[in-house]
């Protein structure tokens, strides 16, 4: 399974995203995590994303692509991947469907979470990771047993996460993102997946969905 979960900021990409790859032993590719990743580590690309992660804006184009075109070379991603927050743009998207035909394949599955933006904003500012194992909770929806996590590391809040930044990335994604919904119903492969509802509901309709793509 190809399989692409899109979606606004804090949408639950990759709640669904983590579990799906689980699930269907194929790697979860997330661009957030690995860009986090390389900030946390120091690496040039850190150095290159952080500050429009930091502003809420886009990583640029040619950066993304450059891993994501790494990423998907590797062995484990050869019989299949479920993406989370990539592609973002429509030149990503164009990118994305030229690496897969020089593999000779294409997507299965474009998911859509939807999920009203008042709730966006509570899932964000709630949103609470383990700095140790990288568990993500929700203070309300999915809290840790105490004040640190399962594991004993501490708790963190993403810095993007603040009220502005969540603001300045639900535009971002409503000016650059957006335009992917009708470049994939074109495309004939997305499905709109109702993102309210606990996390098993919503994998739930996710999985009827893929299983309809397959
Ligand atoms: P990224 O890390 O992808 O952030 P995002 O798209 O803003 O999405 P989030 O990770 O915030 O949310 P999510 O949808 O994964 O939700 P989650 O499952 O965690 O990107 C960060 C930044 O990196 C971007 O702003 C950009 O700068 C850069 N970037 C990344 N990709 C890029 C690209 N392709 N091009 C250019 N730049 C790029 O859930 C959120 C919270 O809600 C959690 O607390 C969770 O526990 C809770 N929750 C989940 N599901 C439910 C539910 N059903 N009910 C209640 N609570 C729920
Ligand atoms: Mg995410």
């Amino acid at each position: 399974m190809r399989a692409v979960l899109m979606g606004p900021p804090s949408a639950g990409k990759g709640t669904q995203a983590a579990r799906l790859g689980t699930e269907l032993k194929v790697p979860h590719i997330s661009t957030g995590d690995m860009f986090r990743a390389a900030i946390a580590a120091g690496t040039e690309l850190g150095r290159q994303a952080r500050g429009f992660m930091e502003a809420g804006k886009l990583v640029p184009d040619e950066v993304t692509m450059g891993i994501v075109r790494e990423r998907l070379a590797y062995e484990d991603a050869q019989s299949g991947f479920v993406l989370d927050g990539f592609p973002r743009t429509i030149p990503q998207a164009e990118g994305l469907s030229k690496i897969l035909a020089s593999q000779g394949v294409k997507l299965d599955a474009v998911v859509l979470i939807d999920v009203p933006e008042d709730e966006l904003i509570r899932r964000a500012t709630g949103r609470r990771i383990c700095q140790e194992c990288g568990r993500v909770y929700h203070v309300e929806w999915n809290p840790p047993p105490g004040d640190a996590c399962e594991c004993g590391g501490a708790l963190v809040q993403r810095k993007d996460d603040s009220p502005e930044t969540v603001t300045e990335r639900l535009a971002t994604y409503r000016a650059q993102t957006e335009p992917l919904r009708d470049y994939y119903s074109v495309e004939g492969s997305l499905a709109v997946v109702d993102g309210m509802g606990d996390p098993d509901e919503v994998h739930r309709r996710i999985v009827r969905v893929l299983g309809r793509c397959s």
